[in-house]
């Protein structure tokens, strides 16, 4: 098998049901479920909390309260604003107040309803709109610039204003928040935690039980998903596991309920945001001005960061010469909202990508074309709002050969067609880019660890800082050590991650996984190649009788060989069983950290991103207007994945965030009702797609002859910048509705395009139409 065939590590564990997940691990006899008490209000003032009734409950051996908690009461990952149990308010509906450990769920939640908590109500901030007028910002706005946006709107021979807003998504990972704590001998405390990031859960549940960071272990094996969903909130069921394990020296689990789940967690940041465009008769964008604005949630988590990668991308492909985006966090009293596959880049990017489209109606150009028109150049016109360059821009190939195997030309005009002669059923087609930065903006995060041992019957341990979440990421690593030290994939294994062998890491997210581990364990690698080389030599020297030096030395295929006459070659395990007689260290640790990346907030100048990522799609829908209903006809990816690691992981990479974007942008709709309860918080309720949201006719391919400079293997990083394709469906919709009124009028439009709305344009434009 070649290593590009490599499969998923996890994929016959998977299918033989052998996968180990939190609640697979056998805790044992002692070990105790967890059970968290949430507020029912959205805000309120607690007066008191009576437990007595909960703890007196029989098979109960613990309810606990705000005031059991150790050390501080606070899990805010990045400002600490964020309570572990609710002290004397509760700030949204599924804020944890009291947690109860029991011998089964079944008496823990019947013992939870035996507590009386007596509240005063509050008023409560629900909408960003609210939120807004009442001026309850988190942190301080974010602000790039270029050009001169006033003169830039002034000299723009057309001007178009709007607002958009764009909803919430729910990460819907298939396992829920879990973990299981384990207390060791005195302060110690093992986490088997479905976390993103493992080095902050171990920081959190450290600082909660007041106990030092190196008596904390926290470990995963894999996430059954995450999307952002477990990179700072799987802290939380973590922490709360901890306390009921400290309290009842015991093992403790907590596996969240589905519906607790969606109602306790943060979700994508709800935007809304303004604009004006300014540009000429050709279509040519002049001027861009944007304010976008996040719905927070009742803490800061990763809001501010969330908001820098909307501001950074709200130029998404297109080069702007006057240019103000400005971006506003908002706190309301939900869930704090969190990290999800894009991490504000959707949010960013849904705007632009939509005023291009009423730019191409107003001009009657078709939009693809007036996209063309914007790209980043490739000589000039190619710096971004915030100057950094775009170096190694495939827009224009990936432009030219998705026109082509799209047929988007011919098939407009068959659609034009189409519509002219149906006057219910409408076509829809759109092209859309994506420039995605990578690298975590916070420059600092952009480091790795791995540590590799090789033992004595030559097989290999890998470990890394990175977590698997069904990314594949174990996979690529496995390959990149198998290739880097020529020992077959069957001889090594990726270790579960572990903060004891591979500590202060960074969350397993912006895509970045890959490029910093492999990289991670490349250096450990290249190191233990250093240290076996001068005994290869000498071993092969003595063997064959002849001088064989260190410069021509190869690992390949589990041997040890003279590059000079390869037949001369040793076997890599007798090689390994010398090392260790010779008393040679087996074990190296790796690190990396990207090179010259550097942003500089307050003149929001510099390069944050190591390199950006490109992709394209061509997505043709059919919309019912007397219904609101769509079918996705065809959808065609081209997408930019630098010289794959692993072909097939990454086009499943594509195929899957290309439909969890379409989920977003079409069918997962999440209210609030005026209590601040979420109406869509099971299945049932909550549409993610399904099968029939999978278009008919689905070409996904990866870019072709594409190696990226610098990176692990010249590969790209995949998991995130796909997600945003999805927007050739959105805007396919938006087509397909225009066409009800001849593209002849300018209307308001949103995201999702849910059913419901589908058919309120429809019908807003037949009105029209009268
Ligand atoms: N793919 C699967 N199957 N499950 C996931 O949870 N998360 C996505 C993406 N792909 C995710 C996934 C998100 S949000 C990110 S940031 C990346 O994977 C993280 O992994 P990577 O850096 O190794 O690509
Ligand atoms: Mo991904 S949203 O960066 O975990």
């Amino acid at each position: 098998m070649s290593t590009q065939e490599q499969y998923h590590d996890s994929a016959e564990k998977h299918v033989s049901g052998e996968s180990v997940y939190i609640n697979d691990i056998d805790g044992g006899s002692r070990m105790l479920h967890g059970y968290v008490l949430y507020s029912k209000l959205a805000h309120a003032k607690i007066n008191s909390i009576d437990v007595s009734k909960a703890k007196a409950f029989e098979g109960v051996h613990a309810v606990l309260t705000a005031n059991d908690i150790p050390g501080q009461n606070q899990m805010g990952p990045v400002v600490h604003d964020e309570v572990c149990l609710a002290n004397n308010e509760v700030t949204f509906v599924g804020q944890a107040i009291a947690l109860i450990a029991a011998e089964n769920e079944d008496i823990a939640r019947a013992a939870a309803n035996q507590i009386k908590i007596d509240f005063e109500e509050l008023p409560a901030i629900l909408t960003l709109d609210e939120a807004i007028e009442k001026g309850e910002m988190i942190g301080t706005p974010r602000i790039i610039e270029r050009g001169n946006i006033k003169e830039g709107l002034a000299n723009s021979r057309h001007r178009l204003k709007g607002t958009l807003t764009t909803g919430a998504q729910e990460h819907w990972y298939l396992e829920t928040q879990s973990c299981l704590c384990v207390p060791g001998e005195h302060k110690e405390m093992n986490v088997f935690s479905s976390t993103q990031h493992p080095s902050e859960t171990q920081a959190i549940v450290a600082e909660v039980l007041g106990v030092p960071r190196n008596e904390v272990v926290v470990e995963i094996r894999r996430m059954g998903g995450a999307f952002g969903g477990k990179e700072t909130q799987a802290n939380h069921v973590a922490a709360w596991s901890a306390l009921l394990a400290y309290h009842t020296k015991k093992p403790v689990k907590i596996h969240l309920f589905r519906d607790d789940d969606q109602i306790m967690t943060g979700k994508r940041h709800p935007f809304k945001s303004t604009y004006e465009i300014g540009f000429n008769d050709d279509g040519r964008i002049n001027a861009y001005q944007i304010e976008l604005n996040a719905n927070a949630g009742s803490a800061t988590d990763l809001s501010m960061a969330i908001l820098e990668r909307a501001v950074f991308h709200a130029d998404n492909a297109y080069f702007i010469p006057n240019i103000s985006v400005v971006g506003k966090a908002w706190k309301t009293n939900l869930a704090s909202n969190t990290a999800f596959r894009g991490f504000g880049g959707p949010q960013g990017m849904a705007v632009i990508e939509n005023a291009v489209d009423r730019v191409a109606q107003f001009l009657k150009k078709d939009p693809a074309e007036i996209r063309y028109i914007n790209f980043y150049g490739l000589t000039d016109k190619n710096t971004t709002h915030y100057e950094q360059l775009v170096e190694n821009n495939r827009l224009f190939t990936i432009y030219d050969q998705l026109i082509d195997s799209s047929e988007y030309f011919q098939r407009r005009k068959a659609i034009t067609d189409f519509n002219a002669k149906s006057k219910y059923v409408k076509r829809g087609l759109a092209l859309t880019p994506v420039k995605f930065g990578i690298s975590f903006t916070t420059s600092f995060l952009n480091q790795a660890g791995a540590l590799v041992n090789i033992y004595q019957d030559g097989t290999v341990l890998v470990n890394h800082g990175g977590t698997e979440m069904g990314q594949g990421l174990h996979t690529k690593m496995l390959q990149v050590a198998a290739s880097e030290l020529g020992v077959t994939p069957q001889h090594i294994k990726v270790n579960a991650t572990n903060t004891s062998k591979v500590p202060n890491t960074s969350a397993t997210a912006a895509s970045s996984g890959s490029d910093l581990n492999g990289m991670a364990v490349k250096n450990a690698i290249d190191k233990l190649r250093t240290r076996l080389t001068p005994l290869a030599a000498k071993l092969l020297s003595q063997k064959f009788n002849a001088s064989v030096s260190e410069s021509s030395i190869a690992f390949e295929n589990d041997k040890v060989f003279d590059r000079n006459s390869p037949s001369n070659s040793i076997k890599f395990t007798e090689l390994i069983s010398a090392a260790y007689l010779n008393q040679i260290s087996l074990s190296a640790t790796g690190f990396y950290k990207t090179p010259d990346i550097h942003f500089d907030k307050t003149k929001g100048r510099g390069k944050p991103f190591h390199y950006f990522a490109f992709g394209m799609a061509v997505s043709e829908v059919e919309v019912d207007t007397l219904t609101g209903h769509y079918q996705n006809i065809r959808t065609d990816i081209l997408h930019d994945a630098g010289k794959s690691i692993n072909e097939n992981i990454d086009l499943g990479q594509v195929e899957g965030a290309f439909i969890q974007g379409v989920g977003w942008c079409t069918t997962e709709v999440i209210k609030w009702n005026d209590k601040g309860h979420m109406l869509n918080h099971s299945p049932d309720t909550y549409k993610i797609p399904s099968v029939q949201d999978i278009p008919k006719d689905f070409r996904v391919e990866l870019l072709k002859d594409a190696p990226n400079p610098n990176t692990i293997k010249q590969s790209k990083a995949v998991g995130e910048p796909p997600f945003m394709l999805a927007f050739s469906v959105w805007l396919a919709i938006k087509d397909a509705l225009a066409a009800v009124a001849d593209h002849n009028i300018d209307f308001d439009y949103e995201l999702p395009a849910s059913n419901e709305v589908i058919l309120k344009v429809a019908r807003e434009l037949c009105k029209g139409n009268e």
